[in-house]
């Protein structure tokens, strides 16, 4: 028995020479000293001995189990520290290193143009305001002086929305549609009864077209002036502040007569040309660009009395100007930034959108 504890003692020395981590130290102490392990195993044999054979074992299997224990614990150390010490290692931080830089991404040009548009409106009182992308038809139309069945609705190639069963949905102001123009905020902001108002809205307007030129999305903002005074020539003050601003201080505008249904009278707005300087010629060439001076920026005109009835008001009291443009095509415009297809705005291409 004696033996047996001897040899117990200097195998469980060699195994623990070859231990490689805390677990495996683990795993042995149990396998050694545990309720059923080897060393409990030898000391049962102890009840079978005389009382003197007790005594000599007894004190033979305390010193072996002290000599094992004390071998546990220095290896326990030993393996402790050397897993510090490959923690260490792999946790090592040179704090003095210059950090990685994040990614940073930037606005869309589209929303820029936004920011910059907005801007510049509220530098002359203009409060930016949201109508309904999805909105009914009377909205769209009606209140803006083009009653049912008008054949001045089929310019706006409007989307209409179907329910679930494939017909067109209709609700309490008419059919629902995708706004076409953001125009259909004229009278929901004349509706809301707050006055004066001096609101830019910018919005997503929808329709059924898709070139080089055009999308079926894109953005427009809308401008609505009603006070009780209102003139042609505040619109034109308005127009050529916001131009300059825009497109530099050199531009100019004029207003061209055209025919809105929900202006009287009615405008095109045009810029001079910012590569020939609106002389429509270069050495004696025409202008590539514009081929007479001027570009097209969008519509304006004084507010027609029945909108403003529409929206409640009283034509003889008040009266008002308005203007739509595309936000795109106005950014387009802009010098630096040559886009020949509106298109590449919305293809999420980073390699274009990077660039701006
Ligand atoms: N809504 C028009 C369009 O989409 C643009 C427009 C023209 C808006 C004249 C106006 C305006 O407010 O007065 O083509």
């Amino acid at each position: 028995m004696e033996n047996e504890l001897r040899q117990l003692a200097s195998e469980s020395e060699k195994q623990l020479i070859g231990l490689k981590d805390l677990a495996a130290l683990e795993v042995l102490k149990i396998e050694v000293l545990g309720r059923k392990g080897k060393l409990a195993e030898i000391m049962k044999g102890i009840a079978t001995l005389s009382v003197d054979e007790k005594k000599v074992i007894g004190q033979v299997a305390n010193e072996v189990k002290a000599a094992i224990e004390t071998g546990f614990a220095a290896a326990e150390s030993r393996l402790a520290g050397a897993a510090e010490e490959s923690k260490n290692a792999a946790e090592w931080l040179d704090v003095s290193l210059p950090g990685v830089k994040p990614g940073v991404g930037h606005l869309h040009l589209t929303t820029q143009a936004i920011e910059d548009i907005t801007n510049i409106f509220a530098h002359l009182g203009f409060v930016r305001s949201r109508h309904p992308e999805v909105d009914w038809d009377y909205y769209a139309f009606e209140a803006v002086n083009m009653p049912k069945d008008h054949p001045a609705r089929d310019d706006w190639e409007t989307f209409f929305i179907a329910g679930a069963d494939g017909e067109q949905m209709t609700g309490k102001k008419g059919k629902i549609v995708l706004t076409p123009h953001t125009s259909n905020g004229q009278v929901r902001e004349m509706e809301k009864g707050v006055l004066p108002i001096r609101m830019v809205s910018i919005g997503k307007c929808y329709r059924r077209q898709a070139s080089a030129r055009h999308l079926p999305m894109f953005h427009q903002f809308e401008g609505l002036v009603v006070d009780k005074k209102s003139s042609v020539t505040e619109l034109k003050g308005v127009c050529d502040y916001f131009a300059k601003s825009y497109f530099g201080p050199d531009r100019v505008t004029r207003l061209r007569p055209y025919h809105f249904r929900f202006t009287e009278p009615s405008f095109e707005l045009d810029i001079s040309c910012g590569v020939c300087g609106g002389v429509g010629k270069i050495d004696g060439v025409k202008c590539k660009l514009c081929k007479e001076g001027w570009l097209e920026l969008g519509g304006a005109g004084m507010v027609h009395p029945n909108v403003i009835k529409a929206g409640g008001l009283d034509p003889d009291e008040y009266s008002g100007f308005a203007f739509g443009w595309g936000v795109e095509r106005t950014m387009m415009m802009r010098a630096g930034i040559n886009i020949d297809d509106i298109r590449l705005l919305y293809r999420d291409d980073l390699r274009f959108i990077r660039q701006f």
